[in-house]
């Protein structure tokens, strides 16, 4: 595991057994070893214009620094860290820069072993970047929440990453457990008996098809002050929620081959509630926040829910079924009614909703639907920030005609069959069990669920959105 330590000496001081990191205006390709006259050993990076240098671009570039210095079995290097360079990132403040270089090396040092036999490493690793220079309180403090933000989202990945056959729906919850020890964050775990009391038939309805009982997993944290029941204000709780799919064959209408492989990574955006909640809890901010994530298995059984059943949500409305492979927005619908009790400043729901997401976006971005328009750009603005990046698409009513049900209130796809804006007819359909008159954004997070060659991350999960949540939770 990497290490990242500091020194208020500048780089010329650091001990001769680290490699010195130079940053250099040579194109991005040019990269060497220069032996300086007191024997240490510098890295030349060159990096283009600096003048060119986005905030899009330095992540990158931070995550690249890792990369090679993997590359070149450097065991020891240091930086250093004195005013930037690059006259873009000028505008953000200078905790912003320290927070995303050591969030950027962290993310960029992480690879996921669970599952490999031989753990030991065959080469040697990166074991230290010593950051020099005299650093401001604030960038200090910036250093240190990178690395905590990191840290979320590499428990998110984690998770993410893990089988199907460890993160059950029980698994899941085992696992918000253990990303909360420690916190001052609780986690309370609603059964399949107690799932019926509250007739969250939908999310049971999904998780029919297995033995593994479905789960409503809860995390607290009150870290400004449990509020009474009816307070307004700050104190009323952001609700994140997650998708919680841990296995998801699309039911009876079962995935193609070649398309389900990856659908152990159905709870991404559970996971990304448990890394957000641990950074908040971790972070002591205070915010009140509560994390919510129906857990369930999407099977194929005898037992398993039908094209053509009906259930009544746990907000009274009537779905019917038109496709079972739609379950993410059937688990969520349930989990948004539940959140009603918490009396809401803001929820948010991200999920691995759907496929189209993808055909819209590519890969680059999340999808965000909100009828809030400050809340949509807030969080373009902070996707920018801090690196989760997130693209709006529409939620007018038109929208929801094509979900009118014939036998019941609503379908959980567009009755006409239509694959046009499946994306959009998701979060449409998540807008009739949004409680009324709370602020309310999904996102749509499938076209992030995995990395891509250019984020220069280790393949599997990203962890996004993590950086954005705690983000959204710091400022809101
Ligand atoms: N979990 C999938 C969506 C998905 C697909 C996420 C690929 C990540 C990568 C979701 O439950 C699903 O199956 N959605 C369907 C919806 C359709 C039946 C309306 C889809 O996208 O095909
Ligand atoms: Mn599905
Ligand atoms: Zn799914």
């Amino acid at each position: 595991m990497l290490k990242l330590t500091t020194q208020k000496k500048d780089i010329s001081d650091a001990p001769k057994k680290y490699v010195r990191l130079v940053v250099t205006e040579e194109p991005a390709t040019a990269h060497r070893f220069v032996e300086t006259a007191d024997g240490s050993l510098a890295y030349h990076m060159g990096v283009g214009k600096y003048k060119e240098m986005t905030a899009r671009k330095f992540r990158i570039f931070v995550r690249s620094i890792v990369q090679t210095a993997k590359a070149h079995e450097v065991e020891y290097l240091a930086l250093q860290l004195s005013l930037s360079p690059f006259p873009q990132l000028n505008e953000h403040d200078e905790d912003w820069v320290t927070s995303t270089i050591a969030e950027n090396l962290l993310l960029a040092d992480y690879t996921f072993t669970t599952y490999k036999s031989d753990k030991k490493p065959k080469r040697p690793q990166l074991k230290e970047i010593l950051i020099c220079g005299d650093l401001s309180t604030k960038a200090a403090s910036g250093l240190r929440r990178g690395q905590i933000v990191a840290a979320g989202a590499n428990t998110t990945r984690n998770i993410a990453n893990s089988s199907a056959q460890d993160i059950t729906p029980r698994g899941l919850a085992a696992a918000a457990k253990k990303a909360m020890q420690g916190t001052a964050a609780t986690v309370q775990v609603l059964g399949e008996a107690e799932l019926k009391k509250l007739g969250a038939n939908l999310l049971l309805a999904v998780g029919q098809g297995t033995r593994e009982p479905s789960q409503m997993i809860v995390i607290s944290y009150w870290g400004a002050g449990k509020p009474s029941k009816k307070a307004t204000g700050a104190t009323q709780p952001i609700v994140l929620i997650g998708k919680g799919i841990t296995y998801d064959t699309g039911g009876l209408n079962v995935k193609p081959s070649g398309h389900m492989h990856d659908m152990h990574m159905d709870m991404s955006g559970g996971a990304a509630v448990i890394g957000a909640l641990q950074n908040v809890a971790t972070l002591k901010l205070k915010k009140n926040v509560i994390g919510i994530i129906p857990a369930a298995e999407n099977a194929v059984s005898a037992e398993a829910m039908r094209a053509g059943d009906i259930f009544t949500a746990m907000n009274g409305k009537t779905v019917e079924v038109l496709h079972t492979d739609a379950e993410g927005r059937m688990a969520l619908a349930d989990a948004l009614t539940y959140s009603e009790r918490f009396n809401p400043r803001y929820i948010l729901d991200v999920a691995t909703l759907t496929g189209a997401s993808l055909v819209a976006l590519g890969q680059h971005a999340s999808a965000i639907m909100t009828t809030d328009e400050k809340l949509q750009t807030d969080l373009q603005i902070l996707g920018e920030k801090s690196g989760d990046y997130v693209w709006p698409l529409p939620l007018w009513e038109e929208y929801q005609k094509p979900l009118k049900s014939t036998r019941a209130d609503l379908a959980n796809i567009a009755t006409n069959f239509s694959r046009f804006g499946g994306t959009i007819e998701g979060g449409a359909f998540l807008q009739n069990f949004a409680p009324k008159d709370v602020s309310w954004a999904h996102i749509d997070m499938a076209p992030r669920m995995e990395s891509i060659p250019s984020d220069k991350l280790a393949k599997g999960a990203t962890g996004e959105p993590v950086r954005l949540l705690t983000a959204f939770v710091e400022l809101y």
